[in-house]
């Protein structure tokens, strides 16, 4: 299996609770290295740009507002199949329909602040760290 990574944000319902390290040890647990992270405020043009593929669907200009509403982490996770193991550690988008035991179904508030993002393929996910991260800032 191939060594991957992928872009992880941990979002704000989740840094105004201080889930930071809850959520990091849930990555470290399964087998996700996290060699890359900063935490950052986002501005309204950062959230539009990252999120631009979903500028047409009803909720997006609230999604933007809830990315800008406070501190969110940014960060890199490497491992064996990175961008799948995370989106199992994840949940589903909707709490509502995530399985016991993880990140969404334990901490996530509602689909909108579901306290995590993590890339949905190998390709987006190289777009996606490349929007946050040099090659420089990123120690595997
Ligand atoms: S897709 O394209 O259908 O797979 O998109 P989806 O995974 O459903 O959602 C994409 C991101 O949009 C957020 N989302 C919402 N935000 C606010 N309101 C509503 N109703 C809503 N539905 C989806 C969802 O949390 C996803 O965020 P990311 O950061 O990509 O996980």
């Amino acid at each position: 299996m191939a060594i991957e990574r992928t872009l992880s944000i941990i979002k704000p319902d989740a840094t105004r609770r201080n889930l930071t390290g809850a959520i990091n040890a849930r990555f470290e647990e399964r087998g996700l290295r996290i060699v890359a992270q900063r935490r950052v405020q986002l501005t309204q043009t950062q959230a539009e740009g990252f999120y631009a593929v979903h500028k047409e669907r009803s909720f997006f200009g609230s999604l933007v507002a809830f990315m800008c509403s406070g501190p969110v982490v940014v960060q890199v996770l490497e491992g064996e199949n990175a961008v799948t193991l995370n989106r199992e550690i994840m949940g589903a988008t909707n709490p509502a329909n995530a399985e016991a035991g993880t990140i969404r179904k334990d901490f996530a508030e509602s689909i909108e602040a579901n306290s995590v993002h993590g890339s949905d393929s190998p390709e987006n996910a190289a777009k996606e760290i490349a929007y946050f991260f040099s090659e420089v800032d990123i120690v595997g």
